[in-house]
């Protein structure tokens, strides 16, 4: 059994950003103490939110001169293919394999949140960036051309981590 349980240490000072990982945290559980009948109708809400929570970050970083091809994205975009190679999975009956990776999302959150979100949380508030209406009160922070790393911190620009390894590692 993995568990998994919001603290303030998750926190990241991005309000609408929290109140996504929050209940990230909480439809993940949700999953975890599903029973059969109940767990590809919970493990479809959660990809409905994480495609939304991904949507709203992505859309943060194109708003904030990142490129589409940055790899905080592309990252996103990895995790929700395998989140829905798993819903394949369990619609053929293959339950373990759900289980399997909302386990693995156990472990992938916290390093997100830590490295990436972290990371993208702390470029936000460096340049005012208000989640809400789009605006950037301090343009003149951002840096010149457009970013492809996850970070926005050209000095510091973090390393992917990968994206759950649930598909492969899970024994089909
Ligand atoms: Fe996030
Ligand atoms: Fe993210």
């Amino acid at each position: 059994m993995s568990t998994l349980v919001w603290s303030d240490d998750l926190a990241l000072g991005i309000e609408q950003m929290d109140q996504t990982h929050v209940e990230f945290v909480e439809l993940r559980n949700a999953v975890e103490a599903a029973t059969d009948e109940q767990l590809l109708q919970r493990w479809k809400d959660l990809i409905d939110h994480t495609q939304i929570h991904f949507d709203n970050e992505d859309k943060w970083m194109r708003d904030t001169n990142f490129a589409a091809s940055n790899c905080h994205t592309t990252h996103h975009k990895a995790v929700l293919d395998v989140m829905r190679e798993g819903l394949n999975y369990g619609l053929k009956g293959h339950f373990v394999v759900v289980r399997k990776m909302n386990a693995e999302l156990a472990t992938w959150f916290p390093q997100h949140a830590d490295t990436m979100d972290a990371a993208l949380s702390d470029y936000l508030k460096r340049i005012g960036y208000d989640t809400a209406t789009g605006q950037i009160a301090h343009p003149e922070a951002m840096p010149g051309g457009q970013i492809h790393g996850c970070s926005g911190n050209t000095d510091t620009d973090l390393v992917a981590t990968e994206p759950a390894e649930a598909a492969s590692s899970c024994g089909h």
